[in-house]
């Protein structure tokens, strides 16, 4: 048994193809995971043949490690797990992983990115090396921090990853001058959202959207249960009859200031009869103080969301942007002129005073919808839970981290 707890120094490229195949398997679980990552893992016996596959559906369902050994049986004993994520050495609502494949006689694992949940960082492989398996880390390392982005964001955030995606015509028009908007991208854009959709947690607008466009938010189906449709209003100046209020179809929050706040000044009754519908309807309330989109996003990480799509308009897409709460974009440019000086555009004012304080966002992904272009970008900012990342053979540079 080796008793050191030290990186190994084995050649990675050999696990390439297998770990590319346990990151096809944890995508699976795209969009049912939340507030746990996205995992797959592969099984090889002693001779290198592949015994088993897992990945991890669902919350509360057992994890990939588990499915993998399972399907695996005895012919794990003496073999090899490739796993996305550090195996977890805690427990949670389901027994640690760590434990389960020193039981099932495994001699060697084979990890992408350690888990930066501070119940494991680096305690699940310190256990593994403890019971004498050898550890192979930062396997295809870049490829499963991109497809576990969001659960990495909300662990060391504290809120969960922001998506702000709006439609436009090609002269940046998200609306004619009279205020009509639907539809400005076309039927495959339209789709395309409604998938976006099913992989985020929430779905947020503002009582502006509402009011104007009585929106649905929901996946169509492809998702369930469908994600969470919140609003944030301050007025509380909100319709009596609108889609969102229809809990049948998904479940609907509505955040808002204290009741009798100065903004509602005008509206304390409207207010307040705005409560009582909601209360009558049974659609859910959240009273923030300050009602503002980082306060939402906190909560809503508390409440396990992982990733949340904003689809609102220009005022409160701003204000989303400047309080750090959007870390991608997903632009749909339609090739149309909508003209217009008082047309709205997607963002309103960002506070910026010089184009020297104006970075450009990164490209992701261009591609066609039908007609329209689909531009996914992200922020130029490193986001602050990465820096604190470090290769994996060092492990995580946090505090209170297992070596
Ligand atoms: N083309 C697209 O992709 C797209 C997408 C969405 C919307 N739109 C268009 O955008 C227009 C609506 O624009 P909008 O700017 O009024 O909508 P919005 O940004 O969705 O809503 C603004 C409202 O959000 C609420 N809010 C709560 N906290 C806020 C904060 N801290 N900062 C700012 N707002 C906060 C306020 O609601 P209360 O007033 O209730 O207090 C505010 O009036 C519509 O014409 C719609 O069609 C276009």
């Amino acid at each position: 048994m080796a008793a050191a707890a030290s990186p190994s120094s084995a050649p990675q490229a050999p696990w390439l193809p297998w770990m590319r195949r346990a990151l096809q398997l944890a995508a699976l679980g795209e969009g049912r995971t939340s507030p746990n990552p996205l995992v797959g893992g592969v099984v090889l016996d002693a001779a290198g043949q592949l015994v088993g596959e897992g990945f991890h559906a669902r919350a509360g369902e057992s994890h990939a490690e588990v499915g993998a050994l399972a399907q695996a049986g005895a012919r794990a004993r003496g073999g090899t797990l490739i796993v996305t994520l550090e195996p977890c050495c805690h427990h949670g609502r389901t027994p640690p992983c760590s434990e389960a494949v020193i039981a099932a006689g495994i001699s060697r694992v084979v990890v992408a990115m350690a888990d930066p949940d501070p119940r494991v960082a680096g305690g699940g492989i310190a256990r593994l090396r403890a019971a004498g398996l050898e550890v192979i880390e930062a396997v295809a390392e870049a490829e499963a921090l991109r497809l576990n982005r969001a659960f990495v964001h909300r662990v060391c955030s504290g809120r969960p990853l922001g998506i702000l995606k709006w439609a436009m015509s090609l002269d940046g028009r998200t609306a004619l001058p009279n205020g009509q908007s639907q539809w400005i991208s076309g039927p495959e854009a339209r789709a395309w959202v409604h998938q976006l959709r099913a992989g985020c947690d929430a779905v947020i607008v503002g009582g502006g959207t509402l009011r104007t466009d009585d929106p649905l938010l929901t996946s169509r189906g492809r998702r369930h249960p469908e994600p969470l449709r919140v609003v944030i209003s301050r007025s509380l100046d909100l319709p009596e009859a609108a889609q969102l209020w229809d809990q049948a179809l998904a479940p609907t929050l509505v955040a808002h200031g204290p009741i009798g706040a100065p903004e509602q000044r005008v509206y304390t009754a409207r207010a307040e009869a705005t409560c009582a519908l909601l209360d009558r309807l049974g659609v859910e309330r959240l009273a923030l103080a300050p009602c503002e989109p980082a306060r939402l996003l906190e909560t809503l990480a508390a409440r396990g969301c992982n990733r949340v799509l904003w689809e609102c308009g220009p005022e409160l897409a701003a204000a989303a942007l400047r309080q750090g709460c959007v870390q991608e974009l997903a632009a749909v440019i339609a090739p149309k002129l909508l003209g217009g000086l008082a047309a709205r555009t997607p963002l309103g004012d960002l506070g910026l005073e010089g184009l020297d304080q104006v970075q450009p966002w990164r490209d992701l992904e261009r591609r066609d919808l039908g007609s329209d272009l689909l531009w996914e970008l992200e922020s130029p900012e490193p986001p602050a839970d990465h820096a604190e990342l470090t290769p994996m053979g060092a492990g995580f540079a946090r505090p209170g981290s297992a070596p």
